[in-house]
């Protein structure tokens, strides 16, 4: 079932009204309350993009790679109640156990790159490929995708990567197979390969829609095939923007999620996911200024806890995340509300055989 199915499925289950005209005190009252009430048995997860209303209740917050962690550690919480996106609370039903309840607060929290990849074109796409290449590549999928990415990536010997672990995950896949198959994000896949010293005219790009190969030259020479996809936030940061802080902040360091292009990173001074974006503007000097490339929320969140630096947005429009921010402090109550009365609204729960197969991915980025 893709992601827009999943919509239509729970559409019946969407908030009742009137949360929307409850108050912050009262709603901020009401979800201490339950936290306190239930203890161990409930865990909130939060991915830093997450707005700080909901932010405040987070039992821990990370980047992808720390939440799958979490997740695989913790065995006691009964009901997880995800603050991030539909992959990232699917990656967390996989890994936890049958007795624990994964939760989306809203399930229109969407990941839109994770969507550019479904199953039938990744079985079409591999077919060609393998009619182009024979046996040469393994799979590798950014976890910022579907269930059924990950299983198939499982199956095929490959295995999941986030954005802090790609270039240990590139390398190991290379003493695996001569080539690599990197799905979806063509830029998380471009970047890590160039820094790993794969030049650009090695790299192919794979586009589902035509099903063709996007490339000039002789296609024996392609190391890695980049699937066409984009995450469609950090694609508003473009080198005209890189320019402009340049030249009007001429003192101020760049540092930009590895999900910006090419063009945009090799501007930058600095790429690395939100953790490493975070510790590296946490262990600057005071008084240094920081122009940062990611999601708006996380941008806000840093200008406001690093008082003693400057941090703003490299785009001047704030760029947002809509899908994260469909989760708020109202769904995050009437998720909660919703479990003390014993229902499960919006629950995660990914086929058995999928699960079984897209663990195999995440076992094998989590072993390294
Ligand atoms: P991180 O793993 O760096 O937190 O990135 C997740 C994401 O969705 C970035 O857009
Ligand atoms: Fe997906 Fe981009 Fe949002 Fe990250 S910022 S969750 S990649 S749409």
């Amino acid at each position: 079932m893709n992601f827009l199915e999943l919509v239509q499925q729970q559409s019946d289950r969407m908030m009742p009204e009137h949360y929307k005209s409850l108050g912050v005190e009262e709603m901020e009252a009401r979800v201490r309350r339950i936290k306190e009430s239930m203890g161990k048995r409930l865990f909130i997860p939060c991915h830093h993009y997450q707005k700080d209303e909901v932010v405040q209740f987070a039992d821990a917050i990370g980047d992808s790679l720390q939440l799958a962690q979490i997740s695989a550690k913790n065995a006691e919480a009964e009901f997880i109640v995800f603050c991030g996106v539909h992959f990232m609370a699917e990656t967390a039903d996989i890994l936890t156990n049958d007795r624990q309840h994964v939760i989306l607060p809203d399930m229109r929290a969407g990941c839109s790159l994770a969507d550019m990849a479904d199953f039938p074109q990744t079985v079409r796409g591999w077919e060609e490929m393998q009619k182009q290449f024979g046996d040469t590549i393994l799979p590798l999928t950014y976890i910022n995708s579907t269930a059924a990415i990950k299983a198939f990536v499982g199956e095929h010997g490959g295995a999941t990567v986030t954005s802090s672990n790609a270039r240990q995950m590139l390398e190991w896949a290379f003493t695996q197979k001569e080539r690599v198959l990197f799905l979806p994000d063509q830029h998380l896949g471009r970047n890590t390969a160039y820094e790993l010293g794969i030049p650009l005219d090695q790299m192919a790009v794979w586009d589902p829609i035509t099903e063709t190969f996007e490339y000039d030259g002789d296609l024996r020479q392609v190391k890695i095939i980049l699937w066409k996809g984009h995450c469609s936030v950090h694609a508003l940061f473009t080198p005209e923007n890189v320019k402009q802080v340049r030249s009007r902040h001429p003192d101020a360091a760049i540092i930009v999620h590895p999900e910006c292009s090419r063009e945009v990173v090799e501007l930058s001074d600095y790429a690395g996911s939100t953790k490493y974006i975070i510790d590296t503007i946490q262990q600057a000097k005071p008084g240094t200024k920081w122009a940062v490339g990611t999601e708006m929320n996380l941008v806000n969140r840093l200008a406001k806890q690093m008082s003693d630096k400057e941090v703003f947005s490299l785009n001047p429009v704030m760029c947002a995340c809509l899908t994260m921010n469909r989760i708020d402090l109202p769904h995050l109550l009437w998720a909660l509300e919703s479990i003390e009365k014993g229902e499960v609204i919006n629950p995660i729960t990914v086929e058995p055989d999928l699960a079984k197969k897209a663990k195999w991915a995440l076992d094998r980025m989590l072993a390294r």
